[in-house]
């Protein structure tokens, strides 16, 4: 199918379905141009709560897609394509956190949204990586904290708020990939970058970064800056939309290496799939829904 053909089928089934199409902003350039909107977990999901479509089309991997299922359960959430996981996500189980309930009975849990429905519904408090810090500042209660169950976005909280944090085993395989070496390299060859780094990154990348942010906040934050080159610290697929938005100032990967394959595996044929069968549906059942709910809506109130 020619390129036009494709997009203009898909504009027309889109409308034809109530649809709207979310996008993560590490997706590939030809699903962020078909997006009605682009974002991080935090704002793909709250744009999933208000929007009045029927049907959301989620182009991420498949614990968003689960997040806006629990926010929404009454509009249809179809994510393109169902193998799209998070490894991370997938380092923890609802019985992982049974157990460490079990063993810190007195302790508050946040979690990483970067988990399943299951493991939310164990949870206190959800988060996100915009955030993390300011959810944990703002836990006035003595008790320890654990958090899981990326172990950098814990210890980055824990140095950021000065709080004890009793942290789990996960991390982002993608992330762990941008080393210190590769920031002190493009750094020596672009002496004026700002550096901009995830939080999911490693203790000694963060070290190095000038702004430690969601993606999110890298976009706001590369329009708003005057450097006019930025070495960009996170998944590569950003870099599309930094581009776009910034078209006079240069951005460098850190590490080419840093690729989500998950978050390249959905494609505008298998957008105009899910459009066409409406398949397949991500959809999170009440008794989980419910509970796993408490914890989103508990980070919203106290943010
Ligand atoms: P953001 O919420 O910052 O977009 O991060 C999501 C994610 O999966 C990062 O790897
Ligand atoms: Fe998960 Fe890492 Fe991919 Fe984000 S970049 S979806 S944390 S594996």
């Amino acid at each position: 199918m020619k390129f036009n053909d494709l997009v203009s089928k898909i504009k027309k089934l889109k409308k034809d379905r109530g649809a709207i199409i979310l996008a993560h902003n590490y997706q590939l350039p030809e699903v962020q141009e078909i997006a009605d909107f682009l974002g991080d977990s935090l704002e793909l999901s709250r744009i999933a709560s208000h929007t009045d479509a029927k049907v959301i089309i989620f182009c991420g991997v498949h614990f968003m897609a689960e997040t806006a299922s629990i926010l929404c359960p009454n509009k249809k959430v179809i994510l393109p394509d169902i193998d799209a996981g998070c490894p991370m996500a997938d380092m923890i189980t609802a019985e992982d956190v049974k157990r460490l309930r079990d063993k810190y009975p007195e302790a508050v849990f946040v979690g990483y949204v970067n988990t399943s429905a299951e493991v939310k519904a164990e949870l206190d408090f959800c988060c996100t990586s915009t955030n993390a810090v300011e959810l944990v500042k703002n836990i006035k209660s003595k008790r320890e904290i654990v958090f899981i169950p990326d172990k950098y976005l814990a210890d980055y909280v824990s140095q950021k708020t000065g709080k004890k944090i009793i942290s789990w085993h996960g991390f982002c395989p993608t992330h762990i990939k941008i080393l210190k070496e590769d920031i002190i390299r493009e750094k020596k060859l672009h002496p004026q970058a700002k550096v901009i780094a995830h939080p999911e990154c490693i203790r000694e990348v963060i070290g190095l970064a000038d702004e430690v942010i969601s993606t999110s906040k890298m976009v706001k934050f590369c329009s708003q800056t005057d450097a006019k080159e930025i070495i960009v610290a996170t998944e590569v697929g950003i870099i599309y939309r930094l581009k776009k938005e910034n078209p006079f100032k240069t951005f460098y990967p850190a590490s080419e290496r840093a690729i989500c394959p998950n978050m390249k595996r959905i494609t505008q044929e298998k957008i105009l799939f899910a459009l066409e069968d409406l398949k397949p549906e991500v959809y999170v059942a009440d008794r989980i829904r419910k509970k796993a709910k408490k914890a989103i809506e508990a980070m919203f109130k106290i943010l």
